[in-house]
This record gives C-alpha cells, sequence and structure tokens, in this order.
C-alpha cells in the first residue's frame, strides 16, 4: 500500500519537477541568519503549481516555518534520540559537530564500544526518498538540503554565471553533502597519499590510507570485487551504474584508441578510463547517513541532533582545552559538555567558520573581527578546490542516444526504477565514466595525472527542451542568456549531446576563506582564486584538445559528432577554437565540483599553514580534532566523498587508540 501511495506521489512529484519553467533571478541573501532564508526560496523558481508547491515546502529554505512538519515528513528518514529520551544529556564522550562524510562515519564506529556515548549535531534534516533517486543529484543544489554558500566575485573566473558569482552548494542534511552529490567513488593515486607522508603526515601513506579505503567498503564491482585492493565485507556499496549508453563504450573505445585501458580506475597500477563506480545500491543513492546512522538508530549511546545549528565551540581560555558547544535548536540556545573530545566535522567552509568564531584563527583576522584570539593558526588560509569546463559539447545526428530529462522522468522509468533499481533513473547525475590523462603539460615525474574526464551521458543540456527543468545549469547558476546564446540551438530541440567534463585536478592556484563578521549564521567569505596561475589555464586547454581528439575517433563519428561552436557573450569577436577562446570560455562556463579542501590543513609542526598536526589535532588546543575533508593538505587526483570518509575512519581508530592508552593510568590513579 506504502509502495503505490509512494509511487504515485513520486510520480506527480516528477511530473511537478518538470514545471519548472519560469525565469528567475538569485538575489543575495547569503549572510542573513536562518530566519530570513525564506526570501532565499522564494527568489529561486517560484513554484508554478500545486504540486511544486509541495515540493517547495519540504524541499526550500524554510518555505515553512521550521518544525511545523510537512506532509513529506512521512518520506523523511528520523533520528529520534533512543529509549524514550525528550531531550539530550547534559555530558558526552565526546561531541561531533555536522553529520557529513566525515561525521556520520566517525559516529557510527565510535559508538561501536558502548561505553562511549557520543551526541552528533546536524544543522540539516534527514534525507527523503528523492534524494534516493541518483539521477535527480543536481536537483537539490537549490534546495532545503544545500547551503546556499557563494564564491566572492573574483575578476576573470564565473563569468556566465548570475552576478558573476560562482555558487558553492554543500549538503545540509544528516549525511551532509553525501546526500546531494554525484556518489562517485574515486580513491586518488597511491603518490597523491605518499607525497601528503612524505610532507611529514606520519599515518598517511597509501600503503595505510588503503587499509581504511577497504574497511568501510562493501564493492560489488562486477570483475573487480576480488581485487586485492577491494574489500566485499564492508558498509559503505560501491557498485557499476546498471544503465549505459552507447556513449560510455564510445568514450571507452576511444579511450583504448589512445593507449588508456578499461580498467577500474581505482587501481593503484595503473592510470586508465573505466566505467563509473558509484555508491549506491540496485540504483538507490547509499549516503554515507543511510549506511552509518541509519542502522546504528537503536544504539542507546548514540544520539543525534537534527535540524540543530552549532554557534561555538567552548574552549577554556586558560587552560586552552575545548570543553563543549554551544548550540541553537527550535531557536534556543543550549550548551552541551564533552568529557573526552570535541569534534568538528562541518565540513571545509563551517569548519574553518566555526573556528575562527571560537577565538581559534589567524590574529590579525580575529582581531579585526573584535573576536578575543585564543590561538593564532592559519585557519583558512587556504583553500583548493576542483574546477571543471562544462561547455566543450559534441552535436550528435541521433535522437535516441543520449540521457535526457524528457525521457526519463516518466512512468515507466519511474516505476522500474522502484522495482528494480535498474532504469535511467539509476545514473549518477548522467555521469559514466572516469578517465585520468596526464596533457604534455604536466611535468610531473610519478604517474599522477593532471586532468580527469568525466564521461557524461548527455551535457549540461539534458535538463532543456520545452518543459525542461533546467536543474542542472541552474545548479552551477549560469545565466540563462549564456545558455541561450551559447547553446540555444541545441536547447531549444533537445538535440542528443554528448561531452566530457574537464576537470583540473591539481591548480597551482589556491584561495581562502574568512570571516565576514561575527554572526555565526552569516556565511563566510569563500576565494576560489581559480585560474589565477596561466598554469592551470593552460593545462584545462591540453585536455580540450585531448577530448577535441577523441570525439574525432571513430566511435564518436559514428554518432555524427560535431563540437558545438558556442558563442558565448563574453567571448564575442574571439575566433572559435583558439586557445584564446576556449579560455575565455573556461573564465566564463567555470564549475566547480565542491572539492573545497585544505582550510584546516594537517601538517606538521614545521608547516607553517598547518591547523592541525597529522592525528588531526588542533595544535594548541587540547581535546579538540578537525575530522573532515578540510584537513586534506594538497590536491588530490580524487573526488573527496570517499577519501573523506576513509579520514574519518582513520580518525575513529586514532581516537580509540588516544583513550584506550588514558585508561590504564586513570585506573591505577583512582
Ligand atoms: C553537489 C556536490 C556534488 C559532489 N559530488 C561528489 C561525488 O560525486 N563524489 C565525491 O567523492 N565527492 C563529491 N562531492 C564532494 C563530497 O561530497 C564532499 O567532499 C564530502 O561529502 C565532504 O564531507 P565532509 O564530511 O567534509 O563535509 P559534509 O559532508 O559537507 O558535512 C558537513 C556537515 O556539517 C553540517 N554543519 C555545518 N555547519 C554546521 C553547524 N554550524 N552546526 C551543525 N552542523 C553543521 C552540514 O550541514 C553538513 O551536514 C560533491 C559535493 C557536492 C556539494
Ligand atoms: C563499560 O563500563 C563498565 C563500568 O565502568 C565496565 O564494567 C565494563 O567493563 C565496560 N565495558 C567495556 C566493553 O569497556
Ligand atoms: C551519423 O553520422 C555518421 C557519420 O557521418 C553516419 O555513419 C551515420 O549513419 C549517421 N547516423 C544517422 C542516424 O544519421
Amino acid at each position: 500500500m506504502l509502495q503505490i501511495l509512494t509511487t504515485f506521489l513520486m510520480f506527480l512529484i516528477m511530473i511537478g519537477i518538470r514545471a519548472f519553467e519560469e525565469d528567475y533571478d538569485i538575489e543575495y541573501y547569503d549572510d542573513l541568519p536562518e530566519n530570513h532564508y525564506h526570501k532565499e526560496g522564494r527568489s529561486f523558481s517560484y513554484p508554478q503549481s500545486p504540486i511544486i508547491d509541495l515540493i517547495m515546502k519540504t524541499a526550500a529554505p524554510n518555505y515553512v516555518p521550521k518544525n511545523s512538519g510537512d506532509i513529506f515528513d512521512f518520506l523523511r528518514d528520523s533520528y529520534p534520540l533512543p529509549g524514550g529520551l525528550h531531550s539530550p544529556y547534559h555530558e558526552y564522550d565526546f561531541v561531533i559537530i555536522g553529520a557529513g562524510s566525515a561525521g556520520s562515519v566517525l559516529a557510527s564506529r565510535l559508538t561501536e564500544d558502548k561505553n562511549t556515548t557520543v551526541l552528533l549535531i546536524e544543522a540539516g534534516k534527514p534525507e527523503m526518498i528523492l534524494t534516493d533517486i541518483p539521477i535527480m543529484a543536481p536537483y537539490f543544489q537549490s534546495t532545503e538540503y544545500a547551503w546556499q554558500y557563494y564564491m566572492e566575485p573574483q575578476p576573470g573566473v564565473c563569468k556566465g554565471m548570475i552576478n558573476g558569482r560562482c555558487f558553492w552548494p554543500r549538503g545540509k542534511a544528516v549525511g551532509g553533502s553525501s546526500v546531494i552529490n554525484y556518489m562517485i567513488y574515486t580513491r586518488g593515486r597511491p603518490q597523491d597519499w605518499d607525497r601528503i607522508a612524505a610532507a611529514g603526515n606520519y599515518g598517511w601513506s597509501y600503503r595505510e590510507v588503503l587499509e581504511y579505503y577497504k574497511k568501510s567498503e562493501n564493492a560489488r564491482l562486477n570483475g573487480y570485487e576480488k581485487d586485492p585492493t577491494r574489500n566485499r565485507n564492508g558498509e559503505n556499496p560501491v557498485e557499476f551504474v546498471p544503465i549505459r549508453t552507447k556513449l560510455i563504450k564510445a568514450f571507452l573505445e576511444a579511450g583504448r584508441i589512445f593507449g588508456h585501458p578499461t580498467i577500474d580506475y581505482n587501481s593503484p597500477h595503473q592510470l586508465g578510463f573505466g566505467y563509473v563506480q558509484a555508491i549506491t545500491t540496485k540504483g538507490h543513492r547509499q549516503s554515507a547517513a543511510k549506511v552509518f546512522l541509519h542502522r546504528q538508530k537503536k544504539r542507546q549511546n548514540l544520539h543525534i541532533l537534527p535540524d540543530t545549528y552549532v554557534t561555538k565551540i567552548l574552549i577554556d581560555a586558560r587552560t586552552k582545552t575545548a570543553y563543549g558547544v554551544e548550540y541553537v535548536r527550535n531557536r534556543l540556545k543550549h550548551t552541551v559538555l564533552a568529557r573526552k573530545e570535541v569534534i568538528l566535522s562541518a565540513g571545509p567552509i563551517a569548519s574553518p567558520q566555526l573556528l575562527m568564531l571560537s577565538g581559534v584563527g589567524p590574529k590579525k583576522h580575529l582581531n579585526s573581527m573584535g573576536i578575543p584570539v585564543l590561538k593564532d593558526l592559519p585557519v583558512g588560509k587556504m583553500l583548493y578546490d576542483h574546477i571543471c569546463f562544462p561547455g566543450l559539447i559534441f552535436e550528435l545526428n541521433t535522437t535516441d542516444v543520449s540521457l535526457h530529462e524528457s525521457k526519463m522522468l516518466r512512468v515507466r522509468p519511474i516505476l522500474q526504477w522502484l522495482k528494480n533499481g535498474d532504469s535511467t533513473l539509476s545514473s549518477p547525475g548522467g555521469v559514466e565514466g572516469i578517465g585520468y590523462i596526464k596533457t604534455p603539460i604536466s611535468n610531473d615525474p610519478d604517474p599522477i595525472p593532471d586532468i580527469e574526464l568525466i564521461s557524461i551521458g548527455g551535457s549540461i543540456l539534458s535538463d532543456g527542451g520545452p518543459g525542461g527543468s533546467r536543474a542542472i545549469r541552474r545548479g552551477m547558476r549560469i545565466r540563462d542568456a549564456v545558455i541561450d546564446e551559447a547553446f540555444g540551438s541545441i536547447d531549444r530541440v533537445a538535440r542528443d549531446t554528448w561531452s566530457a567534463f574537464i576537470l583540473l585536478l591539481h591548480p597551482v592556484s589556491f584561495g581562502g576563506i574568512e570571516l565576514k563578521n561575527k554572526n555565526p549564521f552569516s556565511h563566510p567569505r569563500m576565494y576560489g582564486n581559480y585560474l589565477t596561475h596561466s598554469k592551470d589555464v593552460v593545462t584545462i586547454i591540453a585536455g580540450i584538445r585531448y577530448v577535441q581528439a577523441m570525439a574525432a575517433t571513430f566511435p564518436f563519428q559514428k554518432f555524427g559528432a560535431k563540437v558545438h561552436k558556442a558563442s558565448y557573450p563574453t567571448c564575442r569577436h574571439i575566433p572559435f577554437d583558439s586557445d584564446e577562446y576556449w579560455e575565455c570560455a573556461i573564465r566564463t562556463l567555470t564549475a566547480t565540483l565542491h572539492h573545497q579542501i585544505a582550510t584546516c590543513r594537517m601538517g606538521p609542526n614545521n608547516d607553517p599553514l598547518a591547523v592541525v598536526d597529522p592525528e588531526l589535532r588542533v595544535y594548541g588546543i587540547e581535546k579538540l580534532r578537525v575530522v573532515d575533508s578540510g584537513v586534506i593538505p594538497r590536491t588530490i587526483s580524487a573526488h573527496t566523498h570517499a577519501p573523506t570518509m576513509m579520514i574519518a575512519e582513520k580518525a575513529a581508530d586514532m581516537i580509540k587508540a588516544t583513550w584506550a592508552s588514558m585508561l590504564p593510568n586513570y585506573i591505577s590513579y583512582s
């Protein structure tokens, strides 16, 4: 019965989503307290139909007042306190801030010991049935499940975006960014981790981190499950996508023509191309929450508070010891104490923000904000990100080869997905394959790629055509006028397309993060500093040339692949296909893949940019660790969800070891 009801609802929702049509213009309300959020919600895609109204009620930022419940609550996961408790305890062994990729894993591992109590505090809500649908990944970036962060305007990048600003959504949910991400599973090259270890980060060599990658993995990769670098007995499922277009076959075939074997691209032994490995089960998203919290709900020692906003870490100014956190729940301020440690897992934007708000950060900056300094540390002084260029799009002469929204959000694929999980809805946002290449620009002596190619079963235009939702391009905040002028001829008729996103793996340019003010509900100032180093530009152009050459091979020419001559309003008068043209195009469609790292950089104590030590303890503050993607000290050849889970697995062991070794002392003195 529930199944039928759910199906019916989903059907309505899908139809509803297809009706998002009206043009919109984002206004900026990025630094207002939470209760001002509705303005932001309203400025985005004002609902058209009663069905959209329903979706927005559940998904848009505070469309209905908080905690009033909404009609989708019954489709949403829930995390009541165990044992009929009405409020959390006054004190826990560990208080973890943020239930994202890292926080979920950590909370689960620490509560394996029944004697250890953990409070996990999360600003977002639990996920729901729609977030389980992989193809809908791009649709959640403008909903209540994402922090509506924007990068500061910076000259020469993001020129095609609304107001010239790149959008930096991050997951705001129990499960964090793993509830809205593309589910792509990557680990990085062995040399990436060996270099991190060689810089003085003991314990982080590839050999050592591989054990932690494997620990959580439940590999269901036909043909590769028994590979000694994979594990079939962990919790986190990794599988191939059950649906493949002819385009991924062409991509891999073209790769082989260029000398890249079709392999498990996570294999440490060689570089190559492969089918995307997705964190799904039978075509359903498996967020870190689903895998590490949902099934652990009954644990009496694990308390989870969703919809709860941490405003400060409490640190004793005299002993420089963290002892608890301050948080806001149902608009009331509370504090909770941590007997052993406070662990910051709020992600690469919010963790440095909370540290700075709590008096840990660059002295001069904190002084200028009027925040008393407890410890002068280079918090937020570094920020690497992975940008890609999604605008190299090929038109095909077919009509039924590409994935296109208009073909997917229909009754049959929806029912099939519900039943077997093997319809086009199982495709993680249209991503089908990954290829690692090293362009002629690279002077790296090791087999470390400088570009990752992400083969899409279509393009950023696959959400267009008459009645299309335009969710993908809007998720990037590309201006409608830019799409119209550059891609209108494809878009209007929903033509078949193929594209490979060209991802810059190891940018030289890096940015940073600063507070805007002392208000914990404000967003910090985020700087990507993208493409400020010319090597980054020429490397992406080399990637573009590579893909053009691939598209010229027979596997793609079978489909008549022809590069689309996009004429961007920002690049008029520059001859198409010149390097200058591509540079301008990259600076127009500068798209992030949301892998911000290094804002709470890990490093040995002689590293002037280090915030945490190799055991992730904040320098100069006792009982405080940062465990999330922000500790990754330098770029890795990977998307960051699996690496972040790995970091949390390792952190859990380090934390357990710390407190296990305390025990004998404690006992002998008592
Ligand atoms: C749209 C998108 C697509 C992506 N696609 C992929 C992909 O396909 N593959 C991949 O490997 N990686 C992908 N990533 C990156 C990856 O998901 C992240 O790097 C990873 O999830 C980061 O984990 P984390 O634990 O550091 O932070 P998060 O998972 O972001 O978790 C931080 C949590 O802290 C909470 N929080 C923040 N501030 C507070 C506060 N004050 N109080 C309480 N809670 C707070 C947040 O709400 C959030 O739930 C994607 C990211 C995004 C945003
Ligand atoms: C848990 O704590 C109790 C009481 O302190 C102790 O007797 C017991 O051995 C502990 N159990 C474990 C698994 O550590
Ligand atoms: C597409 O173009 C290729 C190459 O020109 C050709 O072989 C093929 O038959 C064409 N397909 C269609 C459907 O027109």
